[in-house]
């Protein structure tokens, strides 16, 4: 994975067909999809439930391009390794997640894999000062994590901006998950996203049997978010 600031739609597969993955995520991919993100939730740190570690085992060989693992779980140590054996290629936690977030991505990074930081809607980004050295994504929540289909919170692009500015140079992809439409796309990319996570604005109208409006929609977000910004 060499790094590119070049925007990036990531499908969350929380909005396909929970029975068909493997076929959805074909799907996704042969639209144009460059990441696939899988949403992990326990029923504790968020009020959801979705899979573990086996299915995403179990999907990997589906996915040629990028698994990103949004693990909204707590504790969560205990279970980076098994996210890293079952093939993510990028795995992200929650700052929120624990008391030693520092030694969360730490673990991430001592699997060999990219370590990506979320932060919740009602968290600053000067939590984040001391834990740039470690992280290689940043994921803004856009929405209070646990659903799809949840309205974009725009006082978050604010938090965007100054975080791009934070970031500098270095090697970080900010990537906003929720609520992302064709409406939302160009403010959070203009404020420096790179990477749009979408569910309910990429499979609306779609399926396995009629794929199509996946690539249509993909295409959509793609033209709305422009160009990237520097
Ligand atoms: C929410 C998840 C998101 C969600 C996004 O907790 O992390 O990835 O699926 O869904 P939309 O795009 O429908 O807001
Ligand atoms: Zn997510």
């Amino acid at each position: 994975m060499t790094f590119s600031r070049q925007i990036k739609i990531a499908p969350s597969i929380l909005s396909a067909d929970f029975a068909n993955f493997g076929a959805e995520i074909r799907a996704l991919e042969s639209q144009g999809a460059d990441w696939v993100h899988v949403d992990v939730m326990d029923n504790h740190f968020v009020p959801n439930l979705t899979f573990g570690p086996a299915m995403c085992k179990a999907i990997r060989p589906h996915i040629k391009t990028v698994m990103d693992v949004h693990l909204m779980i707590s504790p969560v140590d205990a279970f980076i390794e098994a996210y890293a054996e079952a093939g993510a290629d990028v795995i992200t936690a929650h700052l929120e997640a624990g008391a030693h977030i520092h030694r969360t991505l730490q673990s991430i990074r001592g699997t060999g894999k990219k370590a990506g930081l979320a932060i919740n809607p009602g968290t600053g980004i000067d939590a984040v000062a001391h834990l740039l050295d470690l992280t290689d994504l940043i994921c803004v929540m856009t929405v209070n994590p646990g659903f799809g289909g949840q309205k974009f919170i725009s006082s978050q692009i604010e938090k965007i901006g100054a975080l791009r500015a934070m970031i500098g140079d270095r090697p970080i992809h900010i990537e906003i998950d929720g609520g992302v439409t064709v409406q939302t796309a160009p403010l959070v990319v203009a404020a420096g996203a790179d990477i749009l996570v979408a569910g309910s604005a990429v499979f609306a109208g779609g399926s396995v049997e009629n794929p199509a409006p996946y690539g249509t929609n993909m295409a959509a977000l793609r033209r709305a978010a422009g160009p990237v910004q520097a």
